[in-house]
């Protein structure tokens, strides 16, 4: 049915596999209890529980096991999901290559053993417990894998493979979901850890891992511009470990590099001495990650002075500058200015306002803001310094990405210094654009 008669809507009809005949009652539910206990499970005192079941081991490659919170859970089920052509594949076959002493299961339902042999050629590394299947056929995956019996089953990508217990085309939100949890029996009794890839365009509106995250025990997410050599591994969801963390690699010519350091990404973009740039520790959703902000300032060549901003609302851009104009004295309005936000981003982020005025400010001085500083804060109407919300989560991914000093609102103080002492990151307080002109440009 392409409409549905309930709520009016297109296309949001999905095919649900029809229940087991022995149970024609069962419920998601009790499909559910089958995967996490074959027997009868009864309550047990939280104290006597052995929670030393909860084996990990590495998998050879530092950062991966740094994201999954310390190396692998064995029967777990992780999710690496990305836009096509980001890695996926390529970080999921240096698995089983760098871990030469883990047995690997790599089934591709994408290419031939040929392709996959090609690729681990460019890649390196040992290839010796690394079995190979090209298959589409869940009953034949799970069956060869239970044959097998590897230590470690990478799907390569779960919208490729079908179930013949459903009629619907694979890569569907019922195939996806079928096979998932399939593959999700398969680790919980096999105590196999399982790696799943899914594909997902830009918006994640595609069926596949967003109808995924809640059957999995991780979700790993790639980003990066496909074009660009770094990428950005991070955790969205973790039942093992923590979600803030991320990793970086560089996609080279053999693969993909670890980069510990991730404050090597940023520095080299542009010089030191560039003027109108400042960067943003924003949060797009529920992640939060930093953007560069570029700006320029000329003398206007014309009597209206052109307004343009790139990424951002302009309507904002306007009120910011009459904000500069009105509070802290500079002559804008015989200038043109010129917003970008750097990598065709969008932002919508309130907390970019602070590092939006410093870029433009530097622009205007030509004087060069550090770049190893970064800004989080709003700009109110009067010129005061606003407070964000999260500043904590800000500050602690600038600090991850290798900044030095973070400027925030004098209203977000408390909060952030009440953190641990140890930190890298140098935490400014302003609480007026003339304050913050003092510190960055004196
Ligand atoms: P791939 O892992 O196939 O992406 P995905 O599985 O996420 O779709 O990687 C695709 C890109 O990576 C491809 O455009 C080529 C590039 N690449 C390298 O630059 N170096 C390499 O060593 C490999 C294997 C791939
Ligand atoms: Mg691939």
């Amino acid at each position: 049915m392409g409409r549905c008669p309930a709520c009016g809507e297109w296309n949001t009809m999905v095919e649900e596999p029809k229940a087991p005949k022995e149970a024609s009652s069962a419920t998601a539910l009790s499909r559910s209890r089958a995967i996490i206990s074959a027997q009868d499970a009864l309550p047990q005192m939280l104290d006597d529980i052995d929670f030393s079941a909860e084996s990990r081991f590495s998998i050879g490659i530092a950062e991966l096991d740094r994201v999954l919170g310390g190396g692998m859970v064995e029967g777990s089920m992780i999710l690496i999901g990305g836009e096509p052509g980001i890695g996926k594949s390529t970080l999921s076959l240096q698995i089983p290559l760098c871990c030469k002493n883990l047995r690997t299961l790599y089934v591709s339902g994408e290419e031939s053993p040929k392709q996959i042999k090609l690729r681990s050629e460019r890649l390196g590394g040992n290839g010796d417990n690394c079995m190979v299947l090209s298959e589409t056929l869940l009953e034949n995956i799970v069956g060869q894998a239970k044959k097998t019996a590897p230590q470690l089953l990478i799907v390569d990508s779960i919208q490729t493979i079908y179930s013949e217990a459903l009629d619907s085309s694979a890569g569907s939100v019922s195939q996806v979901r079928e096979c998932a949890s399939a593959l999700l029996r398969f680790a919980k009794e096999s105590n196999t850890p399982v790696i799943l890839i899914g594909h997902i365009t830009k918006d994640g509106t595609i069926a596949g891992p967003k109808i995924l995250e809640h059957i999995v025990d991780v979700v790993l997410q790639f980003e990066g511009d496909t074009k660009g050599s770094y990428r950005i591994l991070r955790s969205i969801k973790n039942r093992f470990g923590s979600t803030d963390e991320l990793a970086v690699f560089e996609m080279t010519g053999i693969g993909l590099r670890e980069v510990s350091n991730p404050s090597e990404i940023l520095i080299p973009m542009h010089q030191d001495d560039l003027s109108g740039i400042a960067i943003g520790a924003m949060i797009d959703g529920t992640r939060p990650f930093l953007i560069e902000i570029q700006a320029l300032v000329s003398t206007a060549a014309y009597g209206t002075p052109q307004r343009s901003a790139t990424g951002f609302d302009s309507r904002r851009l306007n009120m910011l500058l009459a904000v500069l104009e009105k509070r802290a004295g500079f002559k804008l309005a015989s200038k043109d200015v010129f917003l970008n936000i750097a990598g065709g981003l969008k932002v919508s982020d309130p907390a970019c306002d602070l590092a939006i005025v410093a870029s433009v400010l530097s622009s205007n001085f030509d004087l060069y803001i550090s770049p190893k500083v970064c800004f989080a804060a709003e700009v109110g109407l009067s010129g005061e310094i606003r407070p964000v919300s999260q500043i904590e989560r800000r500050i602690a991914e600038a600090e991850k990405l290798g900044f030095e000093q973070i400027f925030i609102s004098s209203f977000n103080k408390e909060s952030s210094f009440a953190r641990r002492k140890d930190s890298r990151i140098k935490v400014t307080a302003v609480s007026d654009i003339a304050a913050l002109c003092r510190v960055l440009f004196q």
